[in-house]
C-alpha cells in the first residue's frame, strides 16, 4: 500500500492514456478520473459478484472526488454481454439524465469491461469511460486496447468498436476476491506475453512461480505492469488490428478457440483453453523446425508450476480442423498460426498442412 503505483503509458496521440498498476488504490479512482476529467456524473457499471466488495467502494471514491453517481449492476457471466443487457443500460442511461459529459467506469472482470465500455462507445455518440478492471485477465488483456462489445447469439464479439478509455486504475488488492480457478486462468495470458514478446518476462516468472501463486502484490504488480507495457507496445502500433501486428496476441488462441467450441463454453475457462493452445502451438512450431523441444518444455512447466492445465481435451482431431478453418485466422482454407521461433519471439505461418494438426493433437498425452 507504501509503494507508489506503476504507469504504463498507451500512446496513441490524442487517445493516450495511463494504465495505473498499484496495490489498495480504489478509494483513489475518484482522484484518478477528476485528474483527467472535470466530472460531475458518473455512471458505475459492475456486476453483483464485485457490486459489494468493489465498486461500491469505487462509488464512494467517485462521490468523494464531488460527482454523482448512478450505480447500474448487471448477472455475472457472458451471457451478459450481449445487445439485450447493453439495451437495458442504455435506457437506464436515459432515465438517469445521463448526457455527453457523464463518464462511464467500469468496475469488474472482461464482461463488465466489454459491456460497459460498448455502452459508452454508443450512448450520445461515445462517452468517456474509465476501466476499474477486477479479474486478472482484465487486468492484463481485455481493459487494454479500446476494444470493446457484445456478442450475437451465433457469434462472439460480433458488434462492437474500437473506443479507448480516459484511463485504467488496477488494484491488486481486487484480485484478493478473486476465485483461484479465474486467477489462474488470467496466468495464461501473463505468459503468453513472456513467450510472444520479452524472454526476459519469461525467465522472471520461472523465477517467481511461488509469489505469483500466493498473489504477492509487489510480484502481482510487476507481472501486470509488465503484460500491460507488452500488450500496450502492440495496440500503440496496430491500434485497429490493420496491420496483422496486433495478431501475435492470438498465440495458442487458434487451437484455444477450437478447444472452447468444441468443449462448449462451460467446461474450460478461456485461459486454461490458452494454455492447452499455446503447448499444441508450440509442439506445432516444433514440428516445422521453428524451435527445440526445450521451448516447448519450458512453457509447459511454467504453465504446469502455475497450476494450468497443459494437455489439450480428448477431441475429434477432425472436429477440431474442422472448427478451426471456420475460425477467422483462416485464409481461403488454409490455416494460419502464430508460432514461436523462439522464446520472446513468434511470427505468423501461412499455409500450415492440416496433417501436421492432426498429428499434434493424437501425440497429446
Ligand atoms: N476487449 C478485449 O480486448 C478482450 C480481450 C480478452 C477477453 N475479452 C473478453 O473478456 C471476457 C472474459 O473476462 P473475464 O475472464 O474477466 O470474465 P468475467 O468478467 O466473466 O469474470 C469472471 C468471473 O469472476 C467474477 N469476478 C470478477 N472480478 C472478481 C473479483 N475481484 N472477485 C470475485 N469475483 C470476481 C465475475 O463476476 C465472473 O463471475 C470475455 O467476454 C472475453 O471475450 C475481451
Ligand atoms: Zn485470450
Amino acid at each position: 500500500v507504501n509503494e507508489l503505483p506503476t504507469i504504463v503509458r498507451l500512446a496513441l496521440g490524442r487517445a493516450s492514456y495511463d494504465i495505473e498498476i498499484g496495490t489498495g488504490t480504489l478509494p483513489r479512482v475518484g482522484e484518478f478520473l477528476a485528474a483527467r476529467r472535470k466530472a460531475t456524473h458518473a455512471a458505475i457499471i459492475t456486476d453483483e459478484n464485485v457490486e459489494q466488495s468493489h465498486a461500491a467502494r469505487v462509488a464512494s471514491s467517485l462521490a468523494g472526488a464531488g460527482m454523482a453517481i448512478d450505480l447500474f449492476v448487471v448477472e455475472p457471466g457472458e451471457s451478459s454481454k450481449s445487445v439485450a443487457v447493453a439495451d437495458r443500460l442504455w435506457r437506464k442511461l436515459l432515465d438517469v439524465g445521463a448526457d455527453r459529459k457523464t463518464i462511464i467506469v467500469a468496475v469488474g472482470g472482461g464482461v463488465v469491461g466489454d459491456l460497459a465500455g460498448f455502452v459508452a462507445a454508443t450512448y450520445a455518440r461515445g462517452l468517456a469511460y474509465v476501466q476499474v478492471p477486477t479479474t486478472l485477465l482484465a487486468q492484463v488483456d481485455s481493459a487494454i486496447g479500446g476494444k470493446v462489445g457484445v456478442n450475437l447469439p451465433a457469434a462472439k464479439n460480433m458488434v462492437g468498436a474500437f473506443w479507448q478509455p480516459l484511463g485504467v486504475a488496477v488494484d491488486t488488492q481486487t484480485l484478493d476476491t478473486l476465485p483461484e480457478r479465474e486467477y489462474r486462468a488470467g496466468l495464461a495470458e501473463v505468459v503468453k506475453y513472456g513467450v510472444i514478446l520479452d524472454a526476459v518476462f519469461f525467465d522472471w516468472l520461472e523465477h517467481h512461480v511461488d509469489d505469483i501463486r500466493r498473489r504477492e502484490p509487489s510480484a502481482l504488480r510487476h507481472a501486470i505492469a509488465r503484460s500491460c507495457r507488452l500488450k500496450a507496445d502492440v495496440v500503440e502500433r496496430d491500434e485497429r488490428e490493420e496491420t496483422g501486428l496486433r495478431a501475435v496476441l492470438n498465440y495458442g488462441h487458434t487451437f484455444a478457440h477450437a478447444f472452447e467450441t468444441l468443449t462448449g463454453y462451460k467446461t474450460l475457462l478461456h485461459g486454461e483453453a490458452v494454455s492447452m493452445g499455446m503447448i499444441c502451438a508450440s509442439r506445432l512450431a516444433e514440428r516445422l523446425g521453428c524451435i527445440d523441444g526445450n521451448t516447448t518444455r519450458r512453457q509447459r512447466d511454467l504453465l504446469d508450476k502455475l497450476g494450468l492445465p497443459v494437455e489439450p481435451p480428448r477431441l475429434d482431431p477432425e472436429a477440431v480442423l474442422e472448427t478451426m478453418s471456420r475460425d477467422k485466422k483462416v485464409e481461403h482454407g488454409r490455416l494460419r498460426f502464430v508460432l514461436p521461433t523462439r522464446l520472446g519471439h513468434v511470427e505468423l505461418i501461412g499455409d500450415v498442412g492440416p496433417e501436421h494438426v492432426r498429428q499434434i493433437l493424437a501425440t497429446a498425452r
